[in-house]
């Protein structure tokens, strides 16, 4: 593989800061400081550095966006921008995909690989991958309504959820929703459950993962090292 090419797959930087640094001087292979990026690399095998730091190869990519409003978490779409539209093409490869689901008005973190076995792991029902959301509702929630809410509520589609998790703060009308599930539009569905509506719903935390808040909306980056293994020894059960 090109250097400038393992530099963007092992997540040092994009394609063209990638040439640029080469070009500095930044990055050393086996010792020696190449003067383009026209070099090959077999991972595993070769000794990279970028500014300093050793490269580690990693087969697959992960990247942490804190999603805006409009965008729609799927690969590509007729109509709307999705979420992949968001990342430079060189780091939008073939198979990166979102791993799960947002409402294209639902806002914060959101996860994108390529490794289709994790992505399955993390969203398999069974493996009850915890989620926190803020939410902002037209009314308040009473607390009768938060202790139906925490015991599993009967959707409009017969669809009984499990106990999920809400903790009210303001005046009610605001708070974190815990779920361990992930059904279509289901904070939504629950909230309407309650004769009540979302206003505004953000995605906090996903498993281990929690929203950088030093990303802007629409701003990414790749996961380090320590939250990529935290995602793949994820496979307890979270607890609410
Ligand atoms: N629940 C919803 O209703 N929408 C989301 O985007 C996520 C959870």
């Amino acid at each position: 593989m090109r250097l400038d090419k393992f530099l963007v797959a092992t997540g040092c930087c994009t394609r063209s800061v990638a040439k640029k640094q080469v070009r500095a001087g930044a990055v050393t292979v086996n010792g020696q400081v190449p003067k383009t990026s026209d070099v090959n690399i077999y991972e595993g095998a070769d000794a990279v550095t970028y500014c300093g730091a050793p490269v580690v190869y990693r087969k697959y990519t992960y990247i942490m966006l804190n999603k805006p409003e409009g965008v729609v978490s799927a690969t590509e779409d007729g109509r709307d921008k999705t979420v992949l539209d968001l990342l430079p093409p060189d780091v939008r490869t073939r198979g990166m995909f979102p791993c799960g689901r947002l409402d294209k008005n639902t806002l914060g973190l959101m996860l994108l690989t390529d490794n289709g076995e994790l992505a399955h792991k993390l969203l398999a029902p069974k493996s009850h991958v915890g989620k926190v959301y803020k939410f902002k509702s037209k009314f308040p929630v009473s607390e009768a309504d938060a202790k139906r809410f925490e015991g599993g509520l009967t959707l409009e589609d017969g669809y009984e959820t499990k106990p999920a998790k809400i903790e009210l703060m303001g005046a009610g009308d605001e708070g974190l929703i815990t779920l361990v599930e992930g059904k279509y539009h289901q904070i939504k569905r629950m909230l309407e459950a309650l004769d009540n509506k979302i206003t505004y719903l953000e995605r906090l935390s996903f498993g281990p993962l929690t929203l950088d808040t030093a990303l802007d909306r629409g701003q990414w980056r790749y996961l380090t090292a320590e939250e990529i293994s935290a995602l793949e020894s994820h496979g307890q059960k979270d607890k609410l």
